[in-house]
């Protein structure tokens, strides 16, 4: 009788058998399977979002954080010249929270609420049922793709809150003037490790290095998002013939650091990256000097790299939550307790950054003063 084979039960087991087989695997393809594996990846089969889930996200914490980021896409779109059709394109949104909010806020000025054509990028099922929930009463049609070719044509408004950091990071270690890549392998007891790759990068990928790390010195480790030039592409494509902004939010640098900054959080705690894989969210944090650097290669333009704090108080934080307050009778203590959250430096408001990315032509948006 031949010999039955035991199908693996979970990622786990899924990536021993896949190590063991075909040797170390990087960073990056380790967090894309983990995140992003149709069976047993995190994204696809769970809402990780909210108080009682694995980590609570600016949107969440307040309305006023989609509200002030409607303002600003109903500003570009003035500066645009009140296109007819405008395509609104967000990725990675969550429970949809956030385009709520920004529908929400464009319904007070008519033309630009009637202009909008709205495209969610999501690659989990199960936060694309909640999102069509969440968003069932608005007029606009949601499209939901996987690609920005497929976002209709025509000017284009963008929003991406903490989506970046999902993107797999591959990571590298400077060692007597040569970069290795740091790779997860299987120790002697079966269980996932990281080790470095036995040859170095070739002298032609050292372009992969950030310039301002590349001379670091020994033991410097390097996180790169390489599937990033390949991301501005469709949008400096766009950019040739039509206006486009776009606007990343996410926690991160503002200048290129070295470290080891992939995390795993659950239970809104950090735990071991290598442990519950699929179970657990990764991230990596963003370099955005990095993503400034990168889009400029394509052709599109920056904007400064400011604060979550100081974007959101420029863009009038204190006086939406001063006019909520006065709304709700008692409300005031909570909505000063959201503010903090997400502006204080000591919570959500240094760490995390706000970058505009747009087409030559277009001014800075307001919000960026530094
Ligand atoms: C950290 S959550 C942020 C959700 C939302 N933007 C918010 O602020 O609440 C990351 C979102 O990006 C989605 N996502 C992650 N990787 C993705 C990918 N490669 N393509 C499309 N969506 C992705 C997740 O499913 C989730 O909706």
């Amino acid at each position: 009788m031949p010999e039955q084979q035991v199908l693996p039960i979970n990622l786990s087991q899924r990536l021993l058998r896949q190590i063991s087989q075909d040797g170390p695997m990087s960073v990056a393809h380790y967090m894309t399977l983990c995140l992003l594996d149709p069976r047993h990846g995190y994204y696809p089969t769970r809402d990780p979002i909210g108080a009682g889930a694995d980590f609570i996200t600016a949107p969440e914490i307040s309305q006023i954080f989609g509200e002030l980021i409607g303002i600003c896409l109903a500003n570009c779109w003035q500066a645009m010249g009140k296109p007819k059709t405008t395509q609104l394109v967000e990725l990675g949104p969550g429970k949809g929270t956030m385009m709520s909010d920004i529908l929400r806020t464009a319904h007070s000025i008519p033309e630009f609420c009637k202009s909008l054509q709205v495209h969610l990028i999501e690659a989990s099922a199960a936060l694309i049922a909640v999102q069509a929930k969440t968003l069932g009463g608005f007029p606009q049609t949601i499209n939901w793709t996987d690609a920005l070719n497929d976002t209709g044509s025509g000017p284009l408004l963008l929003v991406a809150n903490e989506y970046l950091d999902c993107l797999p990071v591959r990571q590298f270690v400077r060692q007597k003037d040569f970069w290795f890549e740091r790779l997860i392998a299987l120790s002697d007891t079966d269980e996932l490790q990281f080790t470095l790759s036995t040859t170095p990068l070739a002298e032609t990928e050292l372009k992969l290095i950030p310039p301002a790390l590349r001379q670091a010195p020994d033991n410097t480790l390097a996180e790169i998002r390489s599937g990033l030039a390949g991301f501005f592409e469709p949008l400096a494509e766009r950019a040739k013939n039509d206006p486009v902004m776009a606007l990343f939010i996410d926690y991160g640098s503002a200048k290129s650091e070295a470290g080891d900054s992939l995390q795993a959080v659950s239970k809104h705690q950090k735990v071991d990256p290598l442990k519950r894989s699929g179970e657990v969210d990764l991230t990596a944090q963003v370099d955005f000097a990095e993503l400034s650097r990168i889009a400029n290669q394509a052709g599109l333009l920056t904007s400064n790299i400011v604060t979550q704090g100081s974007w959101l108080q420029q863009m009038g934080l204190l006086e939406r939550a001063a006019a909520l307050s006065s709304g709700q009778t008692g409300a005031r203590a909570k909505i000063a307790r959201q503010v903090h959250r997400l502006s204080d430096d000591s919570e959500m408001g240094k760490l995390f950054k706000v970058m505009a990315v747009y087409s030559k032509g277009l001014e800075e948006p307001t919000g960026f003063d530094v």
